[in-house]
C-alpha cells in the first residue's frame, strides 16, 4: 500500500548528493571520513524506542539526517531534517508516532510494522568540515504476550481417564514458556502439578485421580512480560470407594463389633466419593436408614445382626457396600443362684452356680474361703452359665464360705452368690406315729438346717436300708402290724462336713400296762379307785387306755356310778358307792396301738361288813296304856355292830288273819342302848315285835318274833282308856321320827336307804328271810307261814342285805341259805 501512495521523499539513491551542497552551505566535505555504523535495536510494541544515528559519542547532532526504512517491502523514506526543521514522510504512522528531534527518530507507540532495518545518513559538522555519516539500524519489535486462557479436554472427568489442559495465548513474541498453577478445590495454596506430562502449553493429567480435581492457571512468559489466565475448575469424579464403617463406642470383637443392651450405639459410613456418596443402612438386608450416620438409641437385642452399609456415587451409578456385625451384649435375667448338693456318698459337696441366658453368658467362678490366703488355690473352675465345683468334705471346715462370682461384659460390677457349708447342732431325732385308724406306722427322722442338708435314712436293726436317703426329714410308713412289736429302726444322718454321722434309734413299743394293785378291796358303800397306766416311753403310738367294768363294758365319762380321772399317766377308774356284790368282779384296763395292744385285770372285791351279833328279846310288854311297850334285849356272841332296828307288824289282820308286814318302829338306837319304848300302837292290834342288830349296811338275824306281854297289875280298862290316847300320841311321834329322817337323808344316808328305799331292779332281796321261820316258830298262833304280799311296801324285807358269810373270799358269789328253824 505504501507503494502505491507517492512520497516526495522517497529514497532515489544519490538524490542525497546532489542535495547536499545546497544544505551543507558551502563548507567543504571531508569525503574520505565516511563512518558506518549497524547496529540492532530492540523496542516494544506500543511502547517507544529511540534510534540515533551515529554513535552517541560523537557530540554532534547532524546537520543534516535523512531515515529511511526498509521492512517487508522496498525501503522507504521516514523523516529528512535539517538543524530544526523535520519532515515526517507521511505513510511513516504505521511505524508508531515518529518524531525526529537532532538527528534521532523517535517511534512512539511502536507499531510490529516498524520491525526491519533502518537507514539513517547524516552530514556532520565536524571542525570546520562536514563528515558524512551512515548508519543502519535493525529493530526488533516484540509483542508482549496476552492474557492466556485454559482449555481442558472436560471440564468433568472420571478418575482413570485421559484430561489435558492447554494453555492458550492469542498473541507474543516467541519463544514462550508456559506454567501452570493448580489449587485444591477447597482452596489452599497454588501449587505447580510436579511429574505431569506435556509440553510447555499442555498439562496433561493421565490417568487423572481425584487429586487433580480443583483449579488450573497458566502463565505465559516472554522476553517482555508475563500474563496468567483466569483459573478454570477440572472436576474429576470418582467413588464410591470400598466404604468404612465406625462403631461408637468402640468396642471391636472378633469378626465384629459389640454394644451393651440399652446403649446408644453410632454407626458412621465414609466411602470417599465425588460427588460425595448417598449412604444407605441395612439391616440383616432390610433398609433401615439413610444417611451417613445411623444412631441407634438405647440399642435393644433384636438390633443385632448385621449392618451393611451403602455407599452410591449418584453421578457415575457406581456403589460400593461393607458389612460389619454387631452383637448387643445383655446380660443374665435375675441373679445368680448357688446351690449345695452332697455328692460322691456323701464324702463331697458339689456347689452348683447357675446364671442362664444373657449374651455372652456369663462367666461363673467358683471362690472357696483360701481365696485371701492363696490366690490359686481358691480358683475353681471358670465356666459358662454354670459352674459346679467339687469340694471335699474332709477338707473343710464347718461354716466355711464358698461365692460364685459372675462376670459379665454389661456388668461392670459383676453379679456374686454365695454359701456356707455347716453341719447343724445337735443330732438327729426319732419319732414314731400311727396314722388314724391305726393303719399305718409312721417313723419320722428330723435333723433340720445345715447346708447342704443332712441326709436321713432308715434302717432296720439289722443294718438294711428302707426307703431312700432324703434331706432333713425322713418318714417311714409300714403298714400296721402286730409283727412291728418291738422292732427297732435306726435312723441314720450323714452329712459330708461330719464325717462320723449320727443317728438315733426307736423301738416300736407294745403298750405295756401297770395297775398300782392288781386286786383292790373296799367295803360295800366306799368307793373303790383303781388305778392303771402305761409303762415305758412309747407313747408315741398313741395308745389309750380305757377302762371296761366288770360286765366287759366300757366305762365311759359321764356314766354316775364311776369316775374315770386321767393324769399325765394314770388312768384312775373310781367306782362310787361300791355295792356287794354287783360292783365287785374283774374290772379291766386295756391300751392298744397300731404295733399292739394290752390289758390288765384288776379285781375288785366288795367287802361286806361282818355279820353282826345275833339279838334276843329279853323282855316285851306293854306299858300301863296300850299303845306304848317296853323292849329290853341283849346280844349274843360278839360281832361290831352300829345300831338296832326294831320292827313291827300286825300279828293278824282280821279280816284275812294274816300278818301284815314289817315296819320299822325304830332305826337310831344307839348300839350301847339295850332298851327302848315304842309308843304309837293301836290299842286294837296284836304287834309282833323283833329287833336286828345292824352294822353299817348289815344287818344281822332278826331276833325271835315276840308279842308284848301284858302289863304286870290289873288296871285293864283304865288302860284300855289311856291306851287309845297313848297310841295316838305314839303313832305322831313316829311320825315325826320318819319326818326326820327323810329331811335328814344325807345326814343319815344309811338310815334313808334303811328307811326309805323302795325295792329295785338292783336290790337283792334275801329269798326266804328267816324271819319268816321265826314267825312260824314264834309263839303267835302257830298258823303258817304265809307268804308276804310282794306289793305290799315292806320296809324291813328291802334295805337290809342278808348277813355276810364272813369265810367267803367271793362276794360275787354268795348265796344266802336260808335254814328254816323248826
Ligand atoms: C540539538 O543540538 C544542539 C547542539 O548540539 C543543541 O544545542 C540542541 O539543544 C539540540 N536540540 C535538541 C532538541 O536536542
Ligand atoms: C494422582 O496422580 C499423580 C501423578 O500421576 C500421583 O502422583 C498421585 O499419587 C495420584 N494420586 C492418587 C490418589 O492416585
Ligand atoms: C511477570 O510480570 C510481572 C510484572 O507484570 C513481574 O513482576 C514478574 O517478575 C514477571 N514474572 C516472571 C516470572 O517473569
Ligand atoms: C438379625 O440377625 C441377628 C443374627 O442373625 C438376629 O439375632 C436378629 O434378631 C436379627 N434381627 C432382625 C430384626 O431380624
Ligand atoms: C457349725 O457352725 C454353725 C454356725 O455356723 C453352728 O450353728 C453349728 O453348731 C456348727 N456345727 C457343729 C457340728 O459344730
Ligand atoms: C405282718 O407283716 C409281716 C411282714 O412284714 C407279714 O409276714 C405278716 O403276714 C403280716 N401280718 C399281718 C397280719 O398282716
Ligand atoms: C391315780 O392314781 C395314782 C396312784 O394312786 C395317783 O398317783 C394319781 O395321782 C391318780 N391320778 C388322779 C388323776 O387321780
Ligand atoms: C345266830 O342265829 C342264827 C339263826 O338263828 C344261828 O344260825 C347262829 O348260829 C347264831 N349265831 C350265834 C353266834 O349264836
Ligand atoms: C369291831 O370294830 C372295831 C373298830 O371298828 C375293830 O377294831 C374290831 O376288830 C371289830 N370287831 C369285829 C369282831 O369285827
Amino acid at each position: 500500500m505504501e507503494r502505491g501512495r507517492a512520497s516526495p521523499l522517497r529514497w532515489r539513491g544519490p538524490w542525497i548528493l546532489c542535495l547536499l551542497p545546497a544544505l551543507v552551505g558551502g563548507q567543504p566535505l571531508a569525503a574520505g571520513e565516511v563512518a558506518y555504523q549497524e547496529q540492532t535495536v530492540t523496542g516494544v510494541r506500543g511502547r517507544a524506542v529511540e534510534l540515533s544515528c551515529g554513535p552517541a559519542a560523537a557530540s554532534a547532532a547532524p546537520a543534516v539526517v535523512f531515515w529511511s526504512f526498509t521492512g517487508s517491502g522496498p525501503p522507504r523514506a521516514v523523516a529528512v531534517g535539517s538543524g530544526g526543521e523535520v519532515v515526517v514522510a507521511p505513510g511513516a504512522g504505521t511505524l508508531g508516532r515518529v518524531t525526529l528531534r537532532n538527528g534521532t527518530l523517535e517511534l512512539r507507540e511502536l507499531r510490529a510494522a516498524a520491525q526491519g532495518r533502518f537507514l539513517c545518513q547524516g552530514l556532520f559538522p565536524e571542525r570546520g568540515r562536514l563528515r558524512i555519516g551512515y548508519a543502519a539500524i535493525l529493530l526488533r519489535v516484540l509483542v508482549p504476550v496476552s492474557k492466556p486462557f485454559v482449555r481442558p479436554t472436560a471440564a468433568v472427568a472420571p478418575e482413570g481417564a485421559a484430561v489435558a489442559l492447554t494453555c492458550a495465548v492469542r498473541e507474543g513474541t516467541e519463544p514462550l514458556s508456559f506454567s501452570w498453577q493448580h489449587r485444591e478445590p477447597r482452596g489452599g495454596p497454588s501449587v505447580s502439578p510436579a511429574g505431569l506430562g506435556g509440553s510447555g502449553a499442555e498439562l496433561r493429567l493421565t490417568p487423572a485421580n481425584r487429586s487433580h480435581a480443583g483449579w488450573y492457571a497458566c502463565t505465559v512468559h516472554n522476553e517482555v512480560n508475563n500474563h496468567t489466565s483466569e483459573p478454570i475448575y477440572l472436576d474429576i469424579v470418582y467413588g464410591p470407594d470400598e466404604p468404612a464403617i465406625s462403631v461408637e463406642p468402640f468396642s471391636p470383637e472378633q469378626g465384629g463389633f459389640s454394644a451393651g443392651e440399652r446403649e446408644d450405639v453410632v454407626l458412621s459410613c465414609l466411602a470417599p466419593s465425588n460427588p460425595p456418596s448417598r449412604y444407605v443402612w441395612l439391616h440383616n438386608g432390610s433398609q433401615v436408614h439413610t444417611g451417613q450416620t445411623y444412631v441407634i438409641a438405647a440399642i435393644a437385642r433384636a438390633q443385632a445382626g448385621t449392618y451393611t452399609c451403602l455407599a452410591e456415587n449418584t453421578h457415575l451409578h457406581t456403589r460400593t457396600q461393607a458389612t460389619i456385625v454387631l452383637t448387643v451384649y445383655y446380660p443374665p435375667a435375675g441373679s445368680p443362684s448357688c446351690s449345695v448338693l452332697a455328692t460322691s456318698d456323701l464324702r463331697d459337696v458339689a456347689l452348683r452356680c447357675r446364671w442362664l441366658g444373657g449374651f455372652p453368658p456369663a462367666r461363673l467362678r467358683w471362690v472357696g474361703p483360701q481365696e485371701e490366703e492363696e490366690e490359686e488355690e481358691g480358683v475353681m473352675g471358670n465356666s459358662f452359665s454354670m459352674a459346679t465345683s467339687i469340694q471335699p468334705g474332709a477338707a473343710t471346715r464347718n461354716g466355711s464360705s464358698f461365692s460364685c462370682l459372675a462376670s459379665h461384659p454389661t456388668l461392670p460390677q459383676g453379679a456374686a452368690c454365695g454359701t456356707t457349708l455347716w453341719v447343724p447342732a445337735g443330732g438327729p431325732s426319732c419319732a414314731a406315729a400311727a396314722t388314724k385308724g391305726d393303719e399305718y406306722v409312721m417313723l419320722r427322722c428330723r435333723w433340720e438346717g445345715g447346708t447342704p442338708p443332712v441326709t436321713l435314712r432308715w434302717h432296720d436293726s439289722g443294718g438294711r436300708a428302707l426307703g431312700d436317703p432324703v434331706p432333713s426329714a425322713a418318714v417311714l410308713v409300714l403298714s400296721a402290724n402286730g409283727s412291728l412289736g418291738g422292732r427297732e429302726f435306726v435312723c441314720a444322718a450323714a452329712h459330708p462336713l461330719w464325717a462320723a454321722g449320727a443317728e438315733c434309734r426307736l423301738r416300736l413299743e407294745v403298750p405295756e400296762l401297770e395297775a398300782e394293785r392288781s386286786e383292790v378291796a373296799v367295803l360295800e358303800g366306799s368307793e373303790a379307785r383303781l388305778a392303771c397306766r402305761q409303762r415305758g416311753g412309747s407313747a408315741d403310738l398313741g395308745a389309750a387306755v380305757a377302762w371296761y367294768d366288770a360286765k366287759e363294758r366300757e366305762v365311759t365319762p359321764g356314766l354316775a356310778k364311776y369316775w374315770l380321772e386321767r393324769g399325765e399317766a394314770w388312768v384312775n377308774l373310781t367306782i362310787r358307792d361300791a355295792e356287794w356284790p354287783g360292783d365287785g368282779g374283774i374290772y379291766r384296763c386295756a391300751a392298744a396301738n397300731a404295733v399292739g395292744s394290752a390289758s390288765l385285770p384288776v379285781r375288785l372285791r366288795v367287802d361286806r361288813y361282818p355279820a353282826p351279833p345275833n339279838v334276843t328279846i329279853s323282855k316285851l310288854r306293854y306299858t300301863r296304856a296300850r299303845t306304848e311297850v317296853r323292849l329290853e334285849w341283849r346280844t349274843q356272841g360278839t360281832g361290831n355292830l352300829t345300831g338296832f332296828v326294831v320292827q313291827r307288824r300286825q300279828a293278824k289282820k282280821p279280816p284275812r288273819r294274816v300278818p301284815g308286814p314289817w315296819e320299822t318302829a325304830a332305826g337310831d338306837i344307839e348300839p350301847h342302848s339295850r332298851d327302848r319304848r315304842l309308843g304309837g300302837l293301836d290299842p286294837a292290834v296284836v304287834y309282833a315285835f323283833r329287833i336286828l342288830a345292824v352294822n353299817h349296811r348289815t344287818a344281822g338275824h332278826p331276833s325271835e318274833v315276840q308279842t308284848p306281854a301284858e302289863p304286870p297289875f290289873e288296871a285293864y280298862p283304865a288302860v284300855m282308856g289311856a291306851a287309845t290316847v297313848g297310841m295316838l300320841v305314839a303313832t305322831v311321834a313316829s311320825f315325826l321320827a320318819v319326818r326326820c329322817v327323810a329331811r335328814h337323808r344325807d345326814a343319815l344316808p344309811w338310815l334313808h336307804d334303811l328307811l326309805f328305799r323302795t325295792a329295785g331292779p338292783g336290790a337283792q332281796e334275801p329269798i326266804g328271810m328267816p324271819e319268816d321261820a321265826e314267825t312260824a316258830a314264834s309263839r303267835e298262833d302257830g298258823a303258817a307261814p304265809a307268804p308276804e304280799d310282794p306289793s305290799a311296801p315292806s320296809a324291813a324285807a328291802e334295805p337290809l342285805s342278808a348277813p355276810p358269810d364272813t369265810t367267803d373270799d367271793q362276794p360275787v358269789n354268795v348265796t344266802i341259805t336260808v335254814t328254816a328253824t323248826p
